[in-house]
């Protein structure tokens, strides 16, 4: 017998009330590795207390940082970081874990970090970050399962890269920032933490244009300090309470959001009959009535986040007709289908296109999440479904969603977090 974590939701109750967005996941990991670029202390506010912030904090304290951390407020104090090579069991939990690869590179001309890990949700490749860092003159080796990045100084290049990949783009952000001379990013990609980083780095002292477009621009070099940051709200985090307050036919006012950057799932929530209505830093939504099934592609920033399709499926699983979800993003991101088709979902999947069958209604049913949104489509479903859902491996949602459980009851949900013994 093992303990394991479960997330238990009682569904059929309409989401009532406010809900405060927490700060970006996304941003967050890329923020604070990007900390270790300066020469004295940063102070980054608005973090996300999630699981990802604590593996980059256990890192950062390895590697010899000195950092607190109250549970939204993070200072950093690089100076005293000592080691280039972060160990496998912390790196392998979490996708950012390889940004610390060209900060370490400013700070000791070198560095090994084990491959990334994070969600298995298809192929990952990083070849774009090695083409990225070895036109600004690394050298990049990727044997026997861990990045060794060496070359000092680095140069400022043309970067091409051959999809807008956002971890790509961060990456050769964080290696320009500190390469002699001029860096343009061409394709980069435009997502709203794209622009963060970009507007932390240059909080540092860093000159970097064009963030949030296709080109950016980086004059590299210039001594970078310490500052005081606050993130961005998260909009995977947004998005999926809005999603659910649709779900529920509930009444939700979503605030210290940015509501520009939910225009992709506002339009499709609209097409639906959701009443979906902005306000500064506040998304009033509404699910009223039957919910019309829609088509929705993938697509990068500004198009449909691959992050929402699967909280998405879970809504349009309970919605008039037929709706055709398509994944132009990771191939293996509709696993968490089985679970659902569980609760009583009919879903087809042919290929990268999700077919949903619209059904009056979902059952509960024991559920596994496979991945950090698995887990929030399950949460939706369950939100949904008549009678108590149990979702198994639900350490995945606290990956990315701070404090759920608070967030849910406080708009009258019944949920809870349990460990139990399970059969090994
Ligand atoms: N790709 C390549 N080669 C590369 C890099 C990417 O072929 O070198 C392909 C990928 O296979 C994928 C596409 O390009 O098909 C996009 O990948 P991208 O590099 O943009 O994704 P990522 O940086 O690995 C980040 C988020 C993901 C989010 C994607 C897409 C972080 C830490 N992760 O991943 O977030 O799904 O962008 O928006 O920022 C999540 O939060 O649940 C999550 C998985």
């Amino acid at each position: 017998m093992s303990k394991q974590e479960f997330f238990s939701i009682r569904g059929g109750i309409p989401l009532r009330g406010e809900v405060k967005v927490s700060g970006g996941k996304n941003a967050a990991v890329a923020v604070i590795p990007a900390a270790l670029l300066a020469n004295s202390p940063c102070t980054i506010e608005n973090l996300p207390d999630i699981s990802d912030v604590h593996v980059l904090i256990d890192m950062l304290e390895w590697l010899g940082a000195k950092v607190t951390f109250d549970g939204s407020t993070m200072t950093v104090d690089p100076t005293t970081v000592s080691r280039y090579n972060p160990p496998y069991e912390l790196a392998r939990k979490m996708r950012a874990s390889y940004y610390l690869a060209p900060v370490l590179t400013y700070r000791f001309g070198r560095a090994e970090v084990p491959m990334p890990g994070g969600c298995d949700i298809g192929a990952r490749p990083i070849d774009q970050t090695v083409k990225a860092w070895t036109a600004l003159g690394a050298d990049v080796n990727t044997q026997r399962g861990v990045l060794t990045v060496t070359g000092e100084p680095l140069h400022g290049a043309d970067i091409h890269l051959d999809m807008p990949s956002v971890g790509a783009t961060i990456n050769a952000m964080l290696a320009a920032v500190f390469a002699e001379g001029a860096t343009t990013i061409h394709n980069a990609a435009k997502e709203p933490h794209i622009v963060d980083l970009a507007n932390f780095l240059g909080s540092m002292g860093a000159w970097v244009k064009g963030a949030g477009t296709d080109i950016i621009r980086i004059r590299g070099g210039r001594p970078l300090h310490g500052s005081t940051y606050a993130i961005i709200p998260d909009q995977i985090e947004t998005g999926t309470l809005m999603i659910a307050a649709a779900a529920t036919g509930g009444d939700v006012v979503i605030t210290d959001a940015i509501p520009y950057h939910m225009e992709s799932l506002s339009a499709k929530l609209l097409e639906m009959g959701v009443y979906v209505h902005d306000e500064d830093d506040r998304i009033h939504v509404r699910g009223e009535g039957l919910l019309r099934g829609i088509n929705v592609k993938t697509q990068y920033y500004p198009g449909f986040p691959t992050d929402l399709q699967q909280p998405m499926v879970s809504l349009l699983s309970i919605a008039g007709g037929t709706s055709v979800v398509t994944e132009n993003i990771y191939e293996a991101r509709f696993r968490y289908v089985d679970e659902l088709r569980r609760m009583g979902a009919n879903i087809r999947i042919v290929d990268r296109v999700a077919i949903v069958d619209g059904t009056d209604r979902l059952m509960s049913a024991p559920v596994t999440a496979t991945d950090l949104r698995a887990g929030a489509a399950l949460i939706v479903a369950g939100l949904i479904a008549e009678g108590t859902t149990e979702i198994a491996n639900a350490h995945f949602i606290r990956r990315g969603y701070e404090k759920i459980d608070e967030k849910l009851r406080h708009l009258g949900a019944q949920v809870e977090w349990y460990t139990r013994e399970v059969p090994d």
